[in-house]
């Protein structure tokens, strides 16, 4: 049967999603497409209205609208209740089901390189939408503790409230003082979108050596200034593109109950690196 899938979200259209899924399709032979459909902020009721319309059988979601998105579910599962934000929806005869796959997606990567993260002290930039996976992550796998760093101290203050209410040990800090405590964490997270638009690193790289692990979750660039300079410091890096194949091949094994083409899926992305 061929199936129609979607991301939604605005700005859409620069979206690699579709390019993820279509070659994992063809790879399967499946007659199925994956569409980029544009919903504004204020449109998202009548944008799902649409997509139930031509039974979509399911969707991801992307910024601005994975937190409004939760009232339209049905159904969620657990991940998607705690971080209380879904990425992923499977249309099953009109009955929308939540699963946020953000936070294995995040994780996976270090998995694949046998990292720990028990009872290590983390270092996260950022306190968005990706920031509350990634403490979900980080508390789930039990780190000793997890060190905010915002611009906005408000939003960083919320993101710890969030943090403590599901158990983790949290400390809020700007960024100047993070600079001066970078060499006294294992993992240095990068989940502000600075390195988008080719800017400098969000933090003084000067202290990072052999024993830090930098992940930046920002995949466009692939060499953000911190992954570089990070690199040159000797320190283990983790690409934001990683991430971004491991939250698609897990929406796509929600949806189609099927080991993902997760080679095909990259070479879609990244064009045979
Ligand atoms: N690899 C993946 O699979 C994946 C998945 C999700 C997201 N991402 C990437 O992660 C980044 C963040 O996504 P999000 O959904 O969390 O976005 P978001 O909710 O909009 O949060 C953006 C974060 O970046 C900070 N920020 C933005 N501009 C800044 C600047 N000029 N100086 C300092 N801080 C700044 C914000 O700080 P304030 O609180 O001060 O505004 C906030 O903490 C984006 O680049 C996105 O593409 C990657």
């Amino acid at each position: 049967m061929a199936n129609t899938y979607a991301v939604i979200g605005d700005p859409i259209d620069h979206s690699l999603s579709p390019n993820i899924h279509n070659a994992a399709f063809r790879q399967l032979g499946l007659d199925h497409t994956y569409i980029a459909y544009r919903i504004p902020v204020g449109e998202l009721s009548a944008g799902i209205g649409a997509l139930k319309k031509i039974k979509i059988s399911g969707f991801n979601v992307t910024i601005p609208h994975k937190i409004e998105m939760m009232k339209f579910l049905d159904e969620m599962d657990t991940t998607c209740k705690v971080i209380g934000a879904v990425n992923t929806v499977l249309n099953e005869d009109g009955k929308l089901k939540g699963y946020n796959t953000d936070m294995i997606g995040f994780l996976d990567p270090i998995k694949k390189r046998n990292l720990t993260i028990k009872d290590s002290q983390v270092m996260l930039l950022g306190a968005g939408g990706a920031a509350r996976a990634i403490v979900t992550a980080m508390v789930k796998e039990k780190a000793h503790k997890i060190t905010i760093v915002n611009r906005t101290l408000e939003n960083a203050n919320k993101l710890a409230e969030f943090a403590k209410k599901i158990g983790g040990n949290v400390d809020v800090v700007s960024l100047q003082e993070a600079n001066e405590l970078i060499s006294e964490h294992k993992f240095i997270i990068n989940s502000t979108s600075i390195g988008m638009k080719d800017e400098p690193s969000p933090i003084s790289t000067d202290s990072i050596n052999e024993n830090s692990i930098i992940y930046d979750i920002v995949y466009q660039p692939m060499n953000t200034d911190l992954i570089k300079k990070s690199k040159e410091m000797g320190a283990t890096v983790i690409y934001g593109y990683e991430m971004l194949l491991s939250q698609a091949a897990c929406s796509f094994e929600i949806w189609h109950k099927t080991e993902a083409p997760y080679d095909v899926m990259k070479k879609a992305l990244l064009g045979g690196v």
